[in-house]
C-alpha cells in the first residue's frame, strides 16, 4: 500500500500533487509569518498621529523612557485629564471604552507589542541618555494608529546598531556586544 503511494507519488501526476501540497504549507508558513508581524487588536483603536499631530510629545504619554527601564503607558486618568475637555469624547464611538474604562474604573488592558524576552535585559535610560530617538527604534508614529513593531527586535537588530555605534572604539565595542552587557 505503502510502496504503491509512493510509485504514484513519483508519476507527473503525483508529483504535481506533492508540488500543490509543497506550496499549501509554504504558504500557510508564510501566512503565520504575516501574521505574527501584525499588531493585535487593542481595547481601543487609539491614534498616535491625531495626538502627534496635536503636538503631544512621546514623553508625555511614555515618560519612563528617560528614568529607567520601561518607558510605560498613559494611565486612563491622563487620558481622560484631556478627553473630559473635548466635546467629541461624549459622542465618539472610538471613544466609547475610554468612557466605559473611566466609569467603570476598570483599567484599560493594552496588549503590549514592542517586547523582548526576560532575559534580555534592556534599558530605555540609557539609550536615551546616549542622544537616540523614539524614532530610530520604533519608526515613524505620526501616520499610524495602534503601535506597530517597524522591525523584529531580535538580537542581530540590537547588535547591528552595536556595533555601528562602537565604530573603531574597541573597548566600547566588547563591552556593548558582551553576552552579560544584555544576559545577565
Ligand atoms: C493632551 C490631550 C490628550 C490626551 C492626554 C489624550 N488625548 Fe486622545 N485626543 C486628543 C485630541 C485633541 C483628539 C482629537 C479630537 C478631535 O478630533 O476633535 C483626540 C482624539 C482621540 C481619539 C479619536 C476619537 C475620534 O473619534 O476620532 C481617540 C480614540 C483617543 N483620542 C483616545 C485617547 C486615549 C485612549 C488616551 C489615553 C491613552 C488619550 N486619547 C489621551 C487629545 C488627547
Ligand atoms: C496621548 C498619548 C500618547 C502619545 C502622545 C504617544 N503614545 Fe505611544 N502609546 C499610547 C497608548 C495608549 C499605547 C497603547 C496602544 C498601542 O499599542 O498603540 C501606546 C503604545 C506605544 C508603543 C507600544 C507599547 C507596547 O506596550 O508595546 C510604543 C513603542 C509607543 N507607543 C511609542 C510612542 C512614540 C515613539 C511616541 C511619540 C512619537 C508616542 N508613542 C506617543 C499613547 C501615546
Ligand atoms: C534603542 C532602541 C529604542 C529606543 C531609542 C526607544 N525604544 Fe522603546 N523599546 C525598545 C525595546 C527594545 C523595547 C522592548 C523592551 C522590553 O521588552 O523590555 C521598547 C519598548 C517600549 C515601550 C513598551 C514597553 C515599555 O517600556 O513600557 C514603549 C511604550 C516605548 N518603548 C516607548 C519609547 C519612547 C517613547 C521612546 C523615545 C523616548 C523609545 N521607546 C525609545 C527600544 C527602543
Ligand atoms: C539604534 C541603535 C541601538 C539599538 C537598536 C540598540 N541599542 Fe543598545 N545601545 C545603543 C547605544 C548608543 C548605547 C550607549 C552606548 C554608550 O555607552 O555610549 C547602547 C547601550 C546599551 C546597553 C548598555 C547600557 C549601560 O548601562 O551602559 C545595553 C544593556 C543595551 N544597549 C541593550 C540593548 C538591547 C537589549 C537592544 C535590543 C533589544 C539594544 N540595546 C538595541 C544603541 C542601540
Ligand atoms: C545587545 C544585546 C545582546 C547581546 C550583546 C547579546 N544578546 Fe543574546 N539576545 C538578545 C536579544 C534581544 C535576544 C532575544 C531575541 C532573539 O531571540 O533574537 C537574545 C537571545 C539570545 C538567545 C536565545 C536565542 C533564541 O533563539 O531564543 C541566546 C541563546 C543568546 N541570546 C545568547 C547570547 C550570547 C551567547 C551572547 C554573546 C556572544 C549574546 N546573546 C549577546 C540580545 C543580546
Amino acid at each position: 500500500m505503502i510502496k504503491r503511494l509512493f510509485d504514484w507519488l513519483k508519476q507527473p501526476l503525483g508529483l504535481i500533487a506533492v508540488g500543490i501540497v509543497a506550496l499549501a504549507v509554504f504558504s500557510v508558513a508564510v501566512y503565520g509569518i504575516y501574521l505574527t508581524q501584525q499588531p493585535p487588536e487593542q481595547p481601543i483603536d487609539f491614534p498616535h498621529r491625531t495626538h502627534i499631530a496635536f503636538g503631544i510629545q512621546c514623553l508625555y504619554c511614555h515618560p519612563g523612557s528617560t528614568r529607567g527601564p520601561a518607558s510605560g503607558l498613559p494611565s486612563q486618568a491622563k487620558c481622560w485629564g484631556c478627553h473630559q475637555q473635548i466635546a467629541k469624547t461624549q459622542t465618539s464611538a472610538l471613544l466609547a471604552p475610554l468612557k466605559q474604562a473611566v466609569e467603570s474604573n476598570t483599567p484599560i488592558q493594552w496588549v503590549p507589542v514592542a517586547q523582548v524576552p526576560d532575559f534580555v535585559q534592556y534599558n530605555h535610560r540609557a539609550h536615551i541618555a546616549a542622544g537616540k530617538n523614539c524614532e530610530d527604534c520604533h519608526g515613524d508614529l505620526s501616520n499610524q494608529t495602534i503601535y506597530k513593531n517597524p522591525q523584529v527586535f531580535n538580537m542581530g537588530w540590537c547588535l547591528d546598531c552595536h556595533v555601528e555605534t562602537a565604530g573603531n572604539d574597541q573597548e566600547k565595542l566588547i563591552k556593548l556586544t558582551d553576552c552579560g552587557t544584555c544576559h545577565y
